[in-house]
């Protein structure tokens, strides 16, 4: 049996393997809702075979959409339609997961594939933003106005009262969106967060956001099921957030309860330079998985395209979950094929058995 065919438990949830569908954004929903639409996309991903299947940035508010077609868990209505799609993963033996998200000063757009625009709050659909300091992410893009304190708990607690919500459609995994240069991560970055009061300045207080969410997350989210917090490991700048932050964040995240973490990287500035390559994010999850000593488990992201370039991962002891975006976009099958290349057993929906 391959390492990538492996089953693992976490808690009281056990992925058939080590794939995870990562969280992608289809900007396909209405108001925050589901539509047949994801439940044929995400179905598809739970039919082809991977261990969980996690849904895209789902906003835990309305004004905590990246596009207007965000999906959305900020109301109660949201999770009917979210309850169909978590049962379908289930009845394939996959694991439903959602990545709970807040845009920040990256929101108020129009985005659809390749394309996005900024949109003004007086424009239709638009909306202001918000976020730690007064700083935008770019010259076309709205300046947010600076959160008051009032600002950052209710902001917290949405996280919490989503999670909640997710627990009742059916989730089996959170996931806390700390990367990216959303909400989260303008925070944790020096880069957006100019702040002076105690959500600012030294790391301890940049990180303070984050683990008072996770506090109250936990709260609501049962102890037998798994959390992950997706990371940027750097911002990829001199006077950014670094893998040294993201190795002393991730242990801290380890002692408080945290079971995965999530290992990306960039999205906090537009003018980073970022080397893309083949697996180009694994150096950031080696490091913190090799720091971390099993104190929680490390998934890893970033162009991994094949099966025995994710089984060598694994033997390396350089993660111990691959999350895989495009590669799922280009075929929703890939953990099927990449079990049979690695002579490995996945449970084939019945009628597809004389196709692998
Ligand atoms: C269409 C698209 C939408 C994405 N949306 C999200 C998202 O909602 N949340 C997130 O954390 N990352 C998002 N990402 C990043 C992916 O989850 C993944 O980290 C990235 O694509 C690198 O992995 P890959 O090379 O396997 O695609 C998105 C990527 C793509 C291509």
């Amino acid at each position: 049996m391959s390492k990538l065919f492996s089953p693992l438990a976490v808690k009281s949830v056990t992925f058939r393997n080590r794939i995870i569908t990562s969280p992608m954004c289809m900007y396909m929903a209405e108001d925050g809702f589901t539509s047949d639409w994801h439940l044929v996309h995400y179905g598809s991903r739970a039919m082809g075979g991977a261990g969980a299947v996690m849904l895209e940035a789902t906003a835990i508010r309305a004004d905590g959409r990246i596009g207007v077609g965000d999906l959305g868990i900020w109301k109660d209505e949201h999770i009917e339609m979210l309850t169909k799609i978590t049962s379908f993963i289930k009845s394939t033996g996959s694991v439903p997961a959602i990545q709970l998200a807040h845009a920040g000063r990256k929101g108020s757009t129009w985005t659809s594939g390749r394309e996005s625009r900024p949109l003004m709050p007086d424009e239709e659909n638009g909306w202001e933003v918000i976020a730690p300091s007064a700083i935008a992410f770019s010259p076309t893009m709205q300046t947010p106005r600076e959160m008051t304190l009032e600002d950052i708990e209710e902001l917290q607690q949405a996280f919490a009262d989503a999670a909640a919500r997710a627990l009742k459609a059916g989730f089996e995994m959170v996931e806390i969106h700390s990367a990216h240069g959303y909400m989260i991560n303008e925070f944790l970055s020096p880069i957006p967060n100019k702040r002076t009061d105690h959500y600012g300045g030294s790391i301890e207080n940049r990180t303070r956001f984050l683990f008072e969410i996770i506090d109250k997350v936990k709260a609501v989210w049962p102890s037998e099921l798994p959390i992950a917090v997706r990371i940027s490991a750097t911002d990829w700048m001199e006077d950014g957030w670094n893998i040294d932050d993201s190795v002393w964040l991730s242990k801290k995240l380890a002692g408080k309860g945290i079971d995965i973490v999530d290992v990306s990287s960039g999205g906090t500035v537009p003018n980073a330079k970022i080397t893309v390559g083949s697996g180009y994010q694994l150096p950031f999850a080696s490091k913190i998985k090799r720091e971390l000593k099993n104190q929680l488990l490390v998934g890893t992201v970033g162009m991994i395209t094949s099966a025995h370039q994710a089984e060598t991962i694994l033997t390396n002891g350089d993660a111990d979950l691959i999350f895989i975006g495009r590669e799922l976009l280009r075929n929703p099958y890939f953990p099927l094929d990449a079990a049979k290349q690695l002579r490995s057993e996945v449970p084939v929906p019945k009628p597809y058995e004389l196709a692998f």
